[in-house]
């Protein structure tokens, strides 16, 4: 069997219900490979102009079987040994995940890319933004390579530099820079992990720091300590569900459309506004919704619902609980046999979860299968391939962060980091 047509299987779909049929084939099956972000729930989305592109990769790894690729990853490592790590997002596929050194949600992961100095490369099986950040927080003779360029993130790409830059002189023209009598800040920058390096470096210039969907609370805490309210981006369902946690009302949190003046807003709702929200979102956790949950709950009265805090704020409400994708699989692998989840996240690894736990029933809340297009596209081949070049002494794909944007973003990165996940 060709490894275009394993990977057909490798995600088990029921009834044929796929958001798209190509979403299951291998990165290179079609049009170089997809034109925007591919098929799946990010297929709407637009990809930036100057986002890297993923050239071809030889035929041999094209036309490879699943099980010769395996065995030649296994081969590239065995001879690599200390001299790489290969870091693993729970969204990759069960191919790449059985590779990754360490498997973790992005916070571990950033983690993670700090704790091999030693090793001359770092395979980051993720997407762009967590490459760009393991290049800069790694030691800087390491490499970060990313198997396939064309790994973006779309809900990243919907906050670029010069819209929020655009947004700050607005926001700095209407507030000023004063501190008030506590000595906080008129706005504080806090930027999702899934943005561009660009925009990390922009909030350590400004006071600001990066979260991620584990330490967003502490995070907002700290914003709230140094400034009197909070601009969020790029995902608006992670800021608005973080913040209405705290007990901020969703009336002070006015949402920012970088394409109108003062974001689509009056002064007023913006001097009154505790968090500015970006126009942002994650397609793959948009599609939750609350009849989905009424649906769990209809046919399994014993389930508990848990999702991911970029779904919407009406599903968030709805489910029992909500977490970052480590917090889910906590969840869940503490659970007494007989436990019955619906799933508010991607679905590869919801079922690999339901897999890992056969005493448990575990399934997506969606009933159609839509991995996330762009993690899907770190395939087997791509892994192999920048392997054996490491193994022939030739760096591929390496992420490199410009050393001026990598000096600010460490600012906002290391104020993360020491915000401990709850
Ligand atoms: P985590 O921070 O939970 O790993 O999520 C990253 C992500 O991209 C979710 O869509
Ligand atoms: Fe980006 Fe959504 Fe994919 Fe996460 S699931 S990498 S937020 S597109």
């Amino acid at each position: 069997m060709t490894a275009a047509n394993e990977n057909l299987l490798s995600t088990p779909v029921a009834d044929g219900a796929v958001c798209a049929p190509e979403v299951l084939m291998p990165p290179w099956v079609g049009a170089d490979p997809f034109e925007g972000y591919g098929p799946g729930a990010s297929m709407g989305d637009t990809i930036p102009v100057g986002s890297p592109r993923q050239g071809a990769i030889p035929d041999e790894y094209r036309n490879a079987s699943a099980e010769e690729l395996d065995a030649r990853i296994e081969a590239a490592k065995a001879t690599l040994g200390d001299r790489v790590v290969v870091l693993g997002h729970y969204y990759q596929r069960d191919e790449i995940v059985k590779h990754a050194d360490f498997l973790g949600d992005s916070f571990q992961l950033a983690r993670a890319a700090k704790t091999k100095p030693e090793a001359e490369a770092i395979v980051f099986c993720g997407v762009h933004f967590m490459a760009e950040t393991a290049d800069i927080l790694s030691n800087p003779e390491q490499a970060v390579i990313l198997p396939n360029l064309g790994a973006g993130c779309s809900m990243a790409d919907m906050a670029d530099e010069a819209s929020v830059e655009a947004c700050w002189a607005q926001l700095t023209n209407l507030f000023g820079t004063d501190v008030d009598g506590e000595g906080r800040q008129p706005v504080i920058p806090v930027t999702y992990m899934n943005s561009s390096a660009a925009l990390k470096a922009f909030c350590g210039r400004n006071g600001g720091i990066v979260c991620t969907s584990s330490n967003a609370k502490a995070v907002l805490e700290w914003a709230f300590e140094r400034g009197q309210r909070v601009l969020f981006f790029p995902d608006q369902h992670l800021g608005r569900n973080t913040a209405k946690a705290m007990g901020i009302s969703p009336d002070d949190m006015p949402l920012w459309n970088p394409a109108k003046p003062l974001g689509g807003n009056e002064e007023q709702a913006l001097r009154d506004s505790r968090v500015i929200l970006w126009h942002g979102f994650c397609s793959v956790h948009r599609r939750f919704n609350v009849g989905q949950i009424e649906q769990a709950r209809a046919e399994h009265p014993d389930v508990q619902v848990i999702v991911h805090p970029e779904c919407p704020m009406p599903v968030v409400d709805a489910a029992d609980a909500a977490g970052s994708t480590d917090l889910i699989r906590r969840v869940i692998e503490a659970a007494p046999a007989g436990a019955v989840f619906a799933v508010g996240t991607e679905v590869t690894m919801v079922q690999r979860m339901a897999e890992q736990h056969p005493d448990k029933t575990i399934f997506c809340l969606d009933p159609v299968v839509c991995p996330c297009s762009t993690m899907y596209r770190i395939h087997p081949g791509y892994l192999a391939w920048v392997l054996e070049r490491l193994v022939a002494g030739e760096v591929v794909n390496q992420i490199s962060v410009d050393r001026d944007i990598a000096r600010d973003a460490t600012v906002a990165l290391e104020r993360m980091l020491a915000a401990v996940p709850a």
